[in-house]
Order: C-alpha cells, then structure tokens, then sequence
C-alpha cells in the first residue's frame, strides 16, 4: 500500500502532484488494501471498515511537513493497528468496537460551537474553521493511560491558531471541549459508561503551545471515523484520554471544566493527565509501556518525551498532587 510519507526536503520544494486531492486517491486504493492485509492476532476475523472521507475536505491543498521539534524519528506504528485498535467509548469500551461501529458516524457535513470566554463566538462549518490554516503533518508518539503507545503521523492545525481567531479575553484561563452526542451515530451512548457528552480539557497555556493540534487526517489520510472524525484533538505529552474525538463544542471560560474521566474516577485519572513514568496509577506502575507492534516493554519517557518543550509549563507543580 502506498502511503504518504514526510518528504526530507524543505515544504518549498513540494510539487504540486503530493495534494491532499491525490491522496484521496491513493487512499481510495489504499482501503480496499487495508481490507485485505492479516491483521495481528487479537484483531483476527473483525471486519475493518475503511475511513469514510468527508468531501468538505476535498479542496484541502498540501501538507506541509512540520519542523523537526514536531516530528519523531521512531518508527510510525502500522496505518491497521492505528485504525482498529481504539477507545472510543462511544463507539463501545473494546478496542475493536470503534472499527465495527464507526460506518454509523457521519463526519460531514460538520461543524463547532466555539463560545464563552471570546470576542467572537459561533458556531463554524469545519471548512472554515480549517481554511485560513496551512495543514501540518506532526509524528508524535502517543501514550495511553493502559500503558501502550504508538507512533501516529497526524495531519492537522494549530490548536492556539484556531483559538486566537476567535479572540479570546483575558478571562479565558482554560479551554473545554465536548464530543457529538448522537447514539444513532455513536451506539455506545445508548449507555450510561460515562456522563456523555465527552469532556475534555486544558489550561490556556497548554492549548496555545504549539505542540497541541487539532488533526482532521493521519498517514496522509483523512482521519478515519474511529480515530475521531473529522475533528479530534492531539495533546502528545498527555495521557491518551485527553485527545478528545469528534469535537463539536469549544469553550473558553475562567474556571477549570470537568472533565469525562476526572469525574469518573478522580482518584484514578486527573485533570493534568501528563505522561509521567514517576507517578503511578492507582492500579499500576506509569513506568514502561508496550508500542504496539513490539513485545519487549521499553521505558516511558517524562512527559512523553517533550519535557523539553513543555516542562516549563509546569514548574513548581507537584505531579503527585497535580496529577
Ligand atoms: N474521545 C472520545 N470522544 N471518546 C473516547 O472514548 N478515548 C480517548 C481518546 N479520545 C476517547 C476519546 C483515549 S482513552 C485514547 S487512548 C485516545 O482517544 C485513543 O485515540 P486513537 O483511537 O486514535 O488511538
């Protein structure tokens, strides 16, 4: 199968031939493929459903291929086990309910409330919420609070871009995001896991860093309905959970919003959710994890490896008590 892969050579130099249309293309090709390969073990005899691909972003041009601050050179885990290995408890709490169920979610036509704490609330068709941005292509590693990880190439934009436009005021000290509520589209709503809708959230700081993207593609595709079409956010030195799917509402507002697992079992999952091999989970150790694809455990790296970039956010916070 050929997939989009990050060129070496400077965004100015990219042709015209590697747009967002021609990967469609590929992808087209690319599905039919992705039906056919063995899939490891655990996900034997499932049926994979391939990306349903929303038109709106039919027009989307290139890619640019982010800076190296933004990449990881690790080997990107596998397109299949990326896309059929989820959570995505909306979709039902196994990790192959999402790839069965995610022909239900119509990710088009789309769009999201943005309100609160900003000088210019609305609700914004997807296409115009991406138009103005120029769509990167970031490598992160993803960790999840179960202790595996993945190397995922996500396709999106600026979270903080997205935010300034909307001309927050200087009341505006954490951003809260929820998730579509619809149980025909999202079958596992039809029961009571969690306090549906999905929340999520962060503090303005954390949302303006760079790192922190809204992505509506990945491996050069449009973001498959099981990864969180055709809006999710990617917060790579966080716990997986805080990556909320299926964005419809963004709010800016002064206090600290709940959040879906922080309410559910606050002892377990906080609010910060930073990737932190030191401090364990209730029920166990944060300090290894298992990438997916291989089977020798390897060590988990302090904020997921962007103690770098983002350490300073968090300086004289105790992550035992801030956790
Ligand atoms: N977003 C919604 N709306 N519902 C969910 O159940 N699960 C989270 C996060 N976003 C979840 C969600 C968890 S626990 C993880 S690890 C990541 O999505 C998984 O993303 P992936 O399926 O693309 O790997």
């Amino acid at each position: 199968m050929r997939m989009f892969r990050p060129p070496s050579i400077p965004s100015s130099e990219i042709t015209s031939e590697t747009t967002w249309l021609r990967r469609r293309e590929l992808l087209a090709q690319g599905a039919g493929l992705a039906a056919l390969v063995t899939l490891p073990g655990c996900f034997a005899g499932q049926e994979s459903h391939a990306a349903t691909e929303p038109s709106t972003l039919r027009a989307l041009e290139g890619v640019t291929p982010a800076p190296r601050r933004f990449r990881t050179e690790e080997a990107q885990t596998p397109f299949e086990d990326a896309s059929t290995y989820n959570n995505f408890y909306e979709m039902g709490t196994d990790k192959g309910d999402p790839v069965r169920n995610a022909h239900r979610l119509r990710p088009e036509p789309w769009s999201v409330v943005v309100e609160g704490e900003v000088g210019k609330p609305g609700r914004i068709g997807l296409e115009d919420l991406l138009a103005p941005h120029a769509l990167e292509e970031r490598i992160y590693r993803l960790r999840c609070v179960e202790a595996w990880s993945m190397v995922i190439p996500w396709v999106g934009i600026p979270l903080g871009a997205v935010l300034a436009r909307f001309e927050p005021t200087s009341r505006a000290k954490f951003v809260a995001f929820e998730t579509l509520v619809d149980p025909e589209q999202l079958p596992g709503q039809k029961r009571q896991i969690l306090d549906w809708p999905y929340r999520e959230g962060l503090r303005m700081d954390e949302a303006m860093h760079p790192l922190a993207i809204l992505a509506v593609g990945m491996y050069g595709r449009v973001l498959p309905n099981q990864n969180g079409a055709p809006l999710r956010l990617v917060v790579p030195w966080k716990y997986g959970f805080k990556s909320i799917k299926s964005i419809v509402r963004i709010r800016l507002q002064a206090e600290r919003p709940e959040t879906s697992w922080s309410q559910s079992a606050p002892r377990e999952y906080g609010f910060f959710a930073n990737v932190n091999p030191e401090v364990s989970h209730p029920r166990w150790s944060q300090a290894r994890e298992r990438r997916i694809g291989e089977w020798r455990k390897r060590p988990t790296l302090m904020l997921n490896g962007y103690a770098e970039q983002v350490g300073h956010l968090y300086k004289g916070m105790d992550p035992k008590k801030l956790y």
